[in-house]
């Protein structure tokens, strides 16, 4: 939806406000349904830290003390060997849903935080770089912007990830879109 809407326009600033839209309309479809989810969570994370502590520390002990007891001392060994089969699956289960539950627990703190640094960020590039863009480049310069600045999402790679293209594959894959800032310092400086 964002590369259509983005080819019918001919101005990068433009191109960067429909999209900067478009972002905060999803940040507040998102943001009332994990504020439920938030609500959820907060009443789950004390029980499944707890069910969590239990059940590991029980099963260990169980390990240590009654199997070895059915094993050795009452010679049931193989009622013994059964349920260790199902507890070793219960504890691969468990420690599955602990390494989850981290993530899961945190999520919905982590995206009101990032919502409120991303519309920040998003305001004072409007507040900044837009009035330069459209104060002191010229229509058809801000037309080309626009291509390349299209060419260069094309290109990006659409998952998140740390760290600026930069390096030598970043440079390759958004070389368009850099060389277009390169004549826009220039313009800039001249
Ligand atoms: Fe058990
Ligand atoms: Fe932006």
């Amino acid at each position: 939806m964002a590369t259509e809407i983005a080819a019918r326009v001919d101005d990068v600033v433009t191109v960067l406000a429909n999209q900067h839209e478009q972002a905060r309309a999803l940040l507040a479809e998102l943001h009332e349904t994990v504020a439920a989810v938030a609500e959820i969570t907060r009443d789950a994370a004390e029980p499944f830290r707890e069910l969590v502590e239990l059940l590991a520390t029980h099963e260990a002990a169980e390990e240590l003390v009654v199997y070895p007891t059915l094993k050795t001392g009452l010679q049931e060994g193989h009622v013994a060997g059964d349920c260790l089969a199902e507890e070793h699956e219960t504890k691969r289960m468990l420690a599955g849903l602990e390494k989850m539950g981290k993530g899961f627990f945190a999520f919905p703190d982590a995206l009101v935080e990032f919502e409120q640094t991303l519309l920040a960020h998003a305001e004072h590039e409007e507040q900044t770089i837009f009035p330069l863009l459209e104060g002191r480049v010229d229509d058809e310069h801000r037309r080309r912007l626009a291509e390349d600045f299209r060419s260069a999402a094309a290109r990006a790679p659409s998952h998140a990830h740390a760290h600026s293209p930069q390096g030598a594959v970043g440079n390759v894959l958004l070389g368009p879109f850099l060389a277009t800032i390169d004549r826009l310092r220039d313009a800039a400086h001249s």
